[in-house]
């Protein structure tokens, strides 16, 4: 039984005071259910607040990017050194509004996901199609594309680090969801690509796009999904606990 993870992804979302209350929330989250593996992405000057107020519970904070550089003259970026100051565990990397808004290739995206590992974080590695690739069946292709250059990137050890989070871009904040037995056959086929690296058993495979408390058990009720990356109902302290309850 591999557990359910349910992350959220605050997005440029938030500010100290309304950090205080809804990482409370996670903090009860936390504490309600145990079972569940319960993650924080936050903006970048929030995650001191996320050290200070989620370091002593068992829930795992990080930020919603990193840079592919190690470190110098690179105006604007965040390495994994220094997210590794905060204590992050886990990092977003590739989501589809990083891809689309700052034209993130398919190579940087893996290029991230490695400094993650080297500075012993998991990336939580998102991968999508659009309407119009789904519109022309491609969802498939599309994956296993952006998959790809994971594969050659990070080797098995590393790669065991990863966490993959399948979100359609058409579903995302759109309120627009593939059913779940869709959604579970792409799960399945995501882990047929990782079936050469020995992983298509162990690796977390979370789903995400408009999960909200009315859908999220049947999302995570299939086999091959486990738990789900969480927007919009991440940023409500309520609907981010029914969520996580029902992940249990
Ligand atoms: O990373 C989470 C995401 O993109 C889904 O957002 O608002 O549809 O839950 P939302």
């Amino acid at each position: 039984m591999r557990p359910q993870w349910v992350i959220g992804n605050w997005k440029m979302n938030g500010g100290l005071a309304a950090n205080q209350a809804l990482l409370a929330g996670v903090l009860d989250a936390a504490r309600l259910v145990g079972s569940v593996r319960i993650g924080v992405s936050a903006p970048f000057p929030y995650l001191l607040q996320c050290q200070q107020m989620l370091g002593e519970s068992s829930v795992v904070w990080g930020a919603q990017d990193i840079s592919a550089e190690i470190g110098g003259a690179f105006t604007g970026e965040v390495s994994g050194a220094m997210l590794s100051d905060f204590d992050c565990g886990i990092v977003i990397v590739g989501h589809s509004e990083r891809r689309i808004y700052h034209g993130e290739s398919e190579g940087r995206v893996a290029e991230k996901a490695l400094r993650a590992v080297e500075n012993g974080m998991r990336p939580v590695f998102c991968i999508g199609e659009t309407q119009a690739q789904h519109d022309a069946g491609e969802t498939e292709a599309v994956l296993a594309r952006q998959l790809s250059p994971l594969f050659v990137l990070l080797n098995d050890t590393r790669l065991a680090m990863v966490i993959v989070a399948y979100e359609p871009v058409w579903a995302i904040g759109t309120g627009k969801t593939p059913t779940p037995e869709g959604a579970q056959a792409v799960h399945r086929f995501i882990r047929t690509q990782l079936a050469a690296h020995g992983l298509a058993d162990t690796l977390p495979v979370i789903y995400g796009g408009s999960v909200k408390p009315d859908n999220a058990a049947r999302f995570f009720a299939q086999p091959d999904i486990d738990g789900g990356l969480i927007g919009g109902a991440s940023l409500d302290a309520a609907e981010f606990l029914a969520i996580v309850k029902a992940a249990q």
